[in-house]
């Protein structure tokens, strides 16, 4: 530590950058903190106080962008994600050409450009694709003075070109092994600015501005509000049924409900509703499920058509040693089944689908308010009973709704990958499967069923990735979505039905 500083100044610093730049830190990365702030003392020659009041101060771009060249992470090449450009150019464009016909004009913003490789991506493509009459405007922007520098000198070693196909490297780029050039025009073709993505700067964000915003790996450095306000932003910015591109790793899921997922070339995207949404909604949370079931029933699950013929077939076994076990302790989940802001209480029906009393349960459920047809938590277990019921046009109707409310919630698109797989339609469960494990990287039954999914398709190696991700992620799952998503089967036997899964197909991790 410097003597110029102590920890509580550091704190104080990581509150300003979060404040002034949106940028989180972890408890872990304070000592990282600490040499930056040491430099920053050095660079401005100011004392530590000085120098945190300017930063909590009046606008001060330039120090911003010297912060943003220390803190973040300008890691970018271009075609990155392919399969988003394929989808970018064969669906986006499209679109939006026939919504700007009498226009004739898109226009697509980078935001946290870095040094110009995505937003000069986007400029290749539609300027390959675009017929002629049509104008483009890319404008990319980011903080970091030195990365906008590099980008507005169209130059970049071989490595930024590594996913680049051959064709467009051979009709763009000019270059040795080491210095690669990009064609004049397309560099012409882009404006670069600098912004601070957590201005709300007029100019920027002007009301349904943008045909497509590509924001990629840029919110999964941002604080929790930092994240919300910006998408907020773009969805302001964006024409109605316009498009989003977020980095693989990132998702809506919490942060707005303004947008549908897309799900198309085998990549996510976003594409914004006509209408606003409402606010994000709570998850639904339930009771604990009782443990020590035997994973006999993996027998059961193999003797068994589908995932979800599984899951009726077991009720009855499971019924008869849930009457054998003491009631389950009260959990924190026991609040979350109760939510406050509706009135109305889902425990007692949460408790009937422990007991696999079904129709009991949805009874129960059916029986609210009709207010109650509009809250998630309600619809999304009143999808889950009727699945058990085996009612599944009817489940896959309530999951619908439950979308038009909460299109990114992940168990409705798990419960719908049940019902398709229930009427065979054995693409389409995938499909939701992925866009549930998508929404929610934790959720383990998506995966689970991706493996049941695929060893009925012979993809062994599939088979092996989704249950052994399956496996990984049931070890911390929740033990509330356990009773509403597992089928009645508790964590060890849905863990132990993994292995055998894996290991009758010849693998025994
Ligand atoms: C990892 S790069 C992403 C580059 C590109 N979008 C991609 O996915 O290849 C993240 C960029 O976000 C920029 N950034 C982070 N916070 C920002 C902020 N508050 N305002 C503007 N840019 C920001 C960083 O400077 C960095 O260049």
């Amino acid at each position: 530590m410097s003597s110029t500083f102590c920890l509580e100044d550091v704190e104080r610093f990581r509150r300003a950058i979060a404040d002034r730049i949106g940028l989180s830190f972890e408890d872990s990365k304070v000592g990282f903190l600490e040499e930056v702030l040491h430099r920053r003392l050095g660079s401005t020659g100011r004392d530590c106080d000085s120098y945190l009041r300017l930063l909590e101060g009046a606008r001060i771009p330039a120090e911003l962008g010297a912060l943003a060249d220390e803190l973040t992470v300008p890691e970018t090449y271009f075609f990155r994600n392919i399969d988003q450009f394929r989808a970018f150019a064969e669906r986006v464009v499209p679109e939006r050409v026939k919504s700007r016909a009498s226009l004739r004009e898109l226009s697509v913003l980078s935001a946290g450009c870095a040094s110009g490789e995505e937003p000069y991506t986007v400029a290749i493509i539609l300027r390959e694709i675009l017929q002629p009459g049509w104008t483009a405007s890319v404008l990319g922007v980011d903080l970091n003075p030195s990365a906008l520098l590099k980008a507005r000198s169209g130059r970049f070693s071989r490595w930024s070109l590594r996913e680049t196909p051959p064709d467009a490297e051979q009709r763009w780029f000019k270059g040795d092994a080491r210095d690669i050039v990009l064609d004049d025009s397309i560099r012409a073709s882009v404006k670069f600015e600098q912004h601070n993505l957590v201005d709300d700067d007029p100019d920027l964000w002007g009301h349904q501005k943008y045909d497509v915003v590509f924001c990629r790996n840029v919110i999964m450095y941002l604080t929790n509000e930092g994240a919300i306000n910006l998408v907020s932003r773009i969805a302001r910015a964006l024409a109605p049924d316009g498009f989003l591109f977020l980095g693989h790793a990132e998702t809506l899921r919490g942060l707005s409900q303004d947008f549908e997922l897309c799900h198309t070339h085998r990549t996510f995207y976003y594409q914004r509703k006509a209408e606003s949404g409402r606010s994000v909604p709570n998850q639904t949370g339930a009771v604990a499920p009782a443990d020590g079931f035997s994973t006999a029933l993996i027998a059961l699950v193999d003797g068994t058509d589908t995932w979800v013929d599984a899951i009726r077939a077991a009720t009855d076994r499971v019924q008869q040693l849930v009457e054998h076990l003491p009631p389950p302790a009260a959990t924190p989940g026991e609040h979350r089944a109760a939510p406050a802001r509706s009135g109305w209480s889902l425990g007692r029906a949460l408790e009937l689908l422990r007991k696999e009393q079904f129709a009991e349960a949805l009874g129960l459920v059916e029986a609210l308010p009709s207010e109650a047809a509009r809250d998630p938590d309600v619809l999304l277990l009143q999808a889950v009973l009727l699945t058990h019921s085996g009612l599944l046009l009817r489940a896959e109707e309530t999951c619908r709704r439950l979308l038009e409310i909460d299109g990114l919630n992940a168990g409705s698109h798990y419960v719908l990958a049940l019902c398709s797989e229930g009427i065979g339609d054995l693409e389409g469960a995938a499909d939701h499967d992925r866009m549930a494990a998508y929404l929610d990287p934790r959720f383990a039954m998506p995966r689970l069923h991706l493996g049941l999914l695929g060893r009925r398709a012979h993809d062994r190696e599939g088979m092996r990735r989704e249950l052994s991700h399956a496996i990984t992620l049931l070890e911390h799952e929740d033990s509330s979505r356990l009773l509403l998503f597992g089928g009645g089967f508790t964590r060890e036997a849905l863990i132990a039905l993994c292995r055998a899964e894996m290991l009758v197909n010849g693998d025994s991790r």
